[in-house]
């Protein structure tokens, strides 16, 4: 096997969209109310976008942070992986839209759909080709608008969802640090848990689908909220386990910031203090891909990482999928 070099992450961004939607103007929209929002899900408001806002653009905007935080010119990235599954259109990519906008001319470029482990499955995907000597960084990008494919008149789901995305640029790090282990899984038998049915292949916009609503999200909220509870705390154990280590060696904890209740249950279950969990979800909601790489760029901005520190990423989402990374800082 060829040598195998350490990697990590050496810089991040972030980028919201600038309009903030209240709990309270929720209760214009659906029978709901802020209580209800606050004391089931943690959120008191997400960042919506407009409609000169895009995916690509937040992308874009993220992307260039932490390009900038990285020294690393556009023409200097080998691969742009854009983990989403809401692209501005069908075809191309969303990746080769935000390669164009950046200008990285020499990078490959693609799209991840993996729901919202998408960013933690692309940063597992793109360690692969550095560590073996391939290429020499990437840019891995989550960013998701899911308030376009929301329904609106659901309150099981629309109040739940934000819009956003974060970045990060991995390279080689010294032996030691960077990532140290990461595991990826997937089921689709529990498919239907979380899909939008029409707007593809199978289903492609007509009249029909328009009246069904089948361009919306379809979510079974108390089953996923089961798995998500087992699958955050076995991930992140398993992980830890790949690198000989015990929740009590973590430092910080960056769960998917889908629903208080879960990432407080996870937490009792690992063991861990309330501040070492990292947490936003009052502020964007549930921004699926974009989730942790925005909550990791808050905390790097924040100083709250000293060199050596352990981190634990971890993530469930639509597949279904869900999977972990550990990292020391
Ligand atoms: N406002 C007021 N009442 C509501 C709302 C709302 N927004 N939404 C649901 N309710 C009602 C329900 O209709 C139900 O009423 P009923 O008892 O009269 O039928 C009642 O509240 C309880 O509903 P539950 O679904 O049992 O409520 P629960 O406590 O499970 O919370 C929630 C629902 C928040 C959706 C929770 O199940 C959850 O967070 N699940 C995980 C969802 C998730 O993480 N999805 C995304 C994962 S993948 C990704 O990130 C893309």
């Amino acid at each position: 096997m060829a040598s195998r070099g350490a990697v990590g992450i050496i810089s991040t961004g972030r980028a919201l969209p600038v309009g903030r939607v209240s709990n309270s103007d929720l209760e214009e929209i659906v029978e709901t109310s802020d209580q209800w929002i606050k004391t089931r899900t943690g959120i008191e408001e997400r960042r919506i976008i407009s409609n000169d806002e895009t995916c690509s653009g937040l992308a874009v905007a993220a992307a260039e942070k932490a390009l900038e935080r990285a020294a690393l010119k556009p023409e200097e990235v080998d691969l742009l992986i854009v983990a989403t599954v809401t692209p501005d259109q069908p075809l191309p990519s969303a990746s080769c839209l935000v390669q164009a906008r950046l200008n990285t001319i020499n990078a490959a470029a693609f799209d991840l759909a993996a729901g919202c482990t998408g960013f933690l499955y692309g940063m597992n995907v793109a360690e692969q080709f550095i560590k073996n000597g391939t290429l020499k960084n990437a840019l891995v990008i989550g960013v998701d608008t899911l308030s376009p494919i929301v329904d609106w008149q659901d309150r099981n789901t629309c109040v739940l969802f934000g819009d956003g995305a974060g970045a990060v640029v991995l390279a080689p790090v010294e032996d030691g640090r960077g990532l140290l282990a990461s595991k990826m899984f997937s089921d689709g038998h529990k498919a239907e848990l979380l899909y939008v049915p029409g707007g593809g292949s199978r289903f492609p916009a007509a009249q029909w689908t328009i009246k069904e609503r089948l361009h919306y999200i379809k979510m079974n909220g108390p089953e996923i909220f089961k798995f998500a509870v087992t699958v955050l705390v076995d991930s992140t154990r398993h992980v830890l386990e790949m690198c000989n280590k015990t929740p009590g060696d973590l430092d910080f904890l960056l769960p998917h910031q889908a629903n208080i209740r879960i990432i407080n249950f996870a937490a009792r279950r690992l063991g861990l203090k309330r501040e070492q969990v990292l947490v936003n979800i009052l502020r964007y909601g549930n921004t699926s891909s974009a989730s942790i790489p925005i909550l990791l760029d808050e905390a790097v901005e924040q100083g709250k990482f000293n060199e050596g520190d352990l981190l634990a990423l971890v993530s469930f989402g639509a597949g279904l999928t869900w999977g972990a990374s550990v990292l020391k800082w």
